[in-house]
């Protein structure tokens, strides 16, 4: 059984803990947060120990820590447990932009380090995660966090450079596609069926379409092919979005996102 702390229950912390809770492997989780009312809710619904994140700490004893605060937050979780962790821990970070050197230095732990980019769907267990680690990390230890990054979803390791593309891609992407979502249904409105249906239809065909990549493992223009009747309503379609550069423009705003993620953590 692995010992995982999370410290931050919100929005992700929380995401996790439930993803945790449900694995097959057996995992014992710990969460810290500053909002008592927020542990007891989750001690209310998962089984899960929670500490309260003021208390003094003299040591920490886990095989794994997951950081799941804002960014701006790291140096106050810094002051509270730097210098006390075991040596063997990994310490895992979700925080957006902010490299394995700066989470290191902050807690002051010179062991293993894992960077780790999930996105929002991680609240529904269907997360796209990208995950990299230092030096310090071994196999053993590159296991434990794949295992617990699989919980809520899909986990792959990249290397660290490319966490911007990632943010651009996986990270941005749920509101590009909540876009298109959108947009088709007002399309399903226009031609005149009723919004809530029209919306139903939308989700329903951006899962199942995403489904079926998933499951076949076709290329994406294999299954596209498959549903282009000659001289039917598809290509006609098809020919409209190409003339207006939907993909084109996909493309740019992965690159722009990066982009940003990037600049981000410069300024
Ligand atoms: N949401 C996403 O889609 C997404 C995707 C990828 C990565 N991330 C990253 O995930 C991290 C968490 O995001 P979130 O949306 O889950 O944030 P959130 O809902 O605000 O959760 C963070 C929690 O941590 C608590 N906290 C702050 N300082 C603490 C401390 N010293 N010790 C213990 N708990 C502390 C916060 O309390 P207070 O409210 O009092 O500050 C809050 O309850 C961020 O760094 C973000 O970059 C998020």
């Amino acid at each position: 059984v692995a010992s995982v702390l999370i410290i931050g229950a919100g929005n992700m912390g929380g995401a996790l803990a439930k993803g945790l809770c449900s694995s097959p492997e057996s995992f014992e989780v710990t969460m810290t947060d500053t909002h008592p009312n927020r542990l007891q809710n989750l001690k209310n619904s998962l089984k899960v120990k929670v500490v309260q994140s003021d208390v003094a700490i003299s040591s920490l004893d886990y095989d794994a820590l997951i950081l799941c605060v804002k960014p701006q937050d790291l140096a106050g979780v810094g002051e509270t447990i730097a210098g006390k962790i075991n040596k063997s821990c990994i310490v895992t970070s979700i925080l957006a932009g902010v490299t394995l050197d700066s989470i290191a230095a902050n807690l002051k732990f010179r062991g293993a380090v894992v960077r780790a980019m999930p996105n929002i769907c991680a609240t529904v267990g269907e997360a796209a995660t990208a995950m990299c680690g230092n030096d310090k990390l071994e196999e053993g230890g590159r296991d434990l966090v794949g295992k617990i990054f699989s919980g809520i979803g899909e986990a792959v390791w990249i290397k660290e450079s490319l966490l911007d593309a990632v943010t651009g891609l996986s990270g941005s992407g749920p509101a590009y596609l909540y876009m298109i979502i959108e947009a088709m249904t007002e399309g399903g409105v226009k031609m005149g069926i009723p919004h809530k249906i029209a919306s139903q239809l939308a989700v329903q065909t951006v899962l199942g379409s995403a489904k079926l990549v998933k499951e076949t493992g076709l290329h994406p223009a294999v299954l596209r092919d498959q549903v282009t009747t000659p001289g039917g309503t598809t290509i006609h379609a098809i020919q409209e979005l190409e003339e207006r550069g939907l993909r084109a423009m996909l493309m740019r705003a992965v690159q722009i996102a990066t982009e940003r993620s990037a600049n981000l953590r410069k300024e």
